[in-house]
């Protein structure tokens, strides 16, 4: 919303949510303080509020005085009765869809944000028209594409928009209307005008084929440690061949972030619940395989030191699931430490941007054991040097660039003998290391 805010100075954006603390962040006059850590954002925050963008708590003005509302409330994983584990939870898209129909006097043009299971726009539809005030909604799927760390540079050069409709003419000119919002910025011929069904089914499909990518490499990844392959070069082997391409093949740790396993775990529940049990299994698998990697890293670790890491020092260097992010939602680091700290590891973390609150409270909601336990096994660093005092081992598990320019001599002369480290990145420079003395182990080569 910033960003259309941003390039679109004619028109009014405003951002309204039930959360005043997040609304007062966001209003707050030092940009440092605002809710969401991406780079650039802060600028365009700057240029765009009081100008054409607002932030407000006020729901209901805002409902009223708008031509189109965009519904970007979360769709978690359900934790609980029918589809547990697996269904996309629906609850806070149909409160947002009876809030607007209650309040809405005039014609509005509702927009799916948030990442949808197929068919939720027909259950707005009816809500809206069942419970509405006898205006006319046209419900549309505009899913967004962009991804965390790059966000504002993937909005201002989205490779493409989707905007999914009807085909009525109420359907045709909403679609319009949308459309011309991103034309104020993007080339007509990036906007992809598609049925409602077919553009939210592309979103789930499009992280399904991205996740799938990195699962299919990370698989590679073991065959390649068990043999004298080395991923990096087989992943530049293939990515030539431009029928496959070399984006998104490299080996990690595993993929974490709010969107792949969830809408992977929608598309299995879809399929499933048409009776298409091959399809469902067919993408099952990419998450399978994708905890795999995280449990092998975490028992890597774990044979590497001697099959011991009771007492052990471990620093974390990282805990966001990717860099240039302070977000940790299904983060691989959560996982890894899961298992190291059921070993009994003494887990020290350094994330230059991940607050000490967070780390708690995402090993907290896993349940493995309880809070005081997690505060005793687990402590927070702020010094990425500090930490390091007496480890036997460093496991690096998100890909800060900041990690590649540690001073290692002086982290060496600071650690127990032998001293390990585990790249889960694969960002070090292995012949430094090695020539520094470490035990240097990263993922996908032996
Ligand atoms: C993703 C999609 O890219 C985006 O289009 C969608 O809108 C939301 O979901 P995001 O979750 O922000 O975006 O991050 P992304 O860059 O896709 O990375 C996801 C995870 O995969 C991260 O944990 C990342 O470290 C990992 N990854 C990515 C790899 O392990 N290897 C790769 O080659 C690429």
């Amino acid at each position: 919303m910033s960003v259309i805010a941003f390039k679109c100075p004619d028109i009014r954006v405003t951002v309204v949510d039930i959360n005043q603390e997040r609304i007062k962040a966001w209003n707050d006059t030092d940009l440092e303080n605002l809710p969401i850590y991406e780079p650039g954002l802060k600028d365009i925050v700057a240029t765009a509020r009081g100008r054409n963008l607002f932030f407000s708590t006020d729901i209901d003005q805002a409902i009223d005085q708008a031509d189109m509302i965009f519904i970007s409330v979360n769709t978690p994983t359900k934790t609980y009765g029918k589809g547990k584990g697996q269904a996309a939870d629906l609850k806070y898209i149909e409160l947002c869809a009876r809030n607007i129909a209650r309040v809405a006097k005039d014609d509005k043009i509702v927009i799916e944000k948030s990442t949808l299971p197929v068919r939720t726009a027909q259950a707005i539809k009816n809500i809206l028209d069942n419970t509405g005030n006898h205006v006319n909604f046209e419900i549309l799927s505009n899913p967004e594409f962009l991804a965390e760390g790059t966000a504002i540079n993937d909005l201002l050069n989205a490779d493409r928009v989707l905007i999914g409709g009807d085909s009525t003419p109420g359907g045709e000119a909403a679609k319009q209307a949308l459309s011309s919002i991103y034309e104020n910025w993007l080339p007509k011929e990036r906007i992809l005008l598609t049925n409602v069904w077919s553009s939210e089914l592309s979103k789930l499909v499009a992280n399904a084929f991205l996740a799938q990518r990195i699962s299919s490499i990370n698989s590679i990844s073991a065959l390649c440690e068990k043999t004298d392959a080395n991923v990096d070069e087989v992943a530049k082997a293939i990515g030539l061949d431009s029928r496959i391409g070399p984006k998104f093949l490299n080996a990690s740790v595993g993929f974490g972030g709010s969107c792949f396993q969830k809408d992977i775990l929608n598309l299995v529940y879809i399929a499933k619940s048409y009776g298409l049990e091959e399809v469902a299994n067919y993408w099952d698998q990419v998450i399978k395989i994708n905890d795999y990697q995280k449990q092998r890293f975490a028992d890597t670790i774990l044979s590497t030191l001697y099959n011991t890491v009771a007492g052990k020092k471990i620093v974390f260097y990282g805990w966001a699931f990717k860099k240039d992010t302070n977000d940790t939602r299904e983060s691989a680091a959560i996982y890894v430490a899961d298992a190291l700290l059921e070993e009994q590891a003494e887990i020290v973390v350094y994330d230059p941007k991940v607050s000490e609150q967070q780390i708690y409270a995402d090993l907290d909601r896993l349940n493995t054991r309880s809070e005081q336990e997690n505060r005793r096994l687990l402590r927070v660093s702020k010094d990425p040097l500090d930490s390091v005092d007496d480890a036997h081992a460093i496991a690096v598990l998100t890909e800060w660039d900041e990690f590649k320019t540690l001073d290692w001599e002086k982290i060496y002369t600071k650690m127990l003998k032998p001293s390990f480290v585990f790249d889960g990145r694969r960002i070090l420079d292995s012949n430094k290391l090695n020539g520094i003395g470490f035990k240097y182990y990263r993922i996908g080569e032996s």
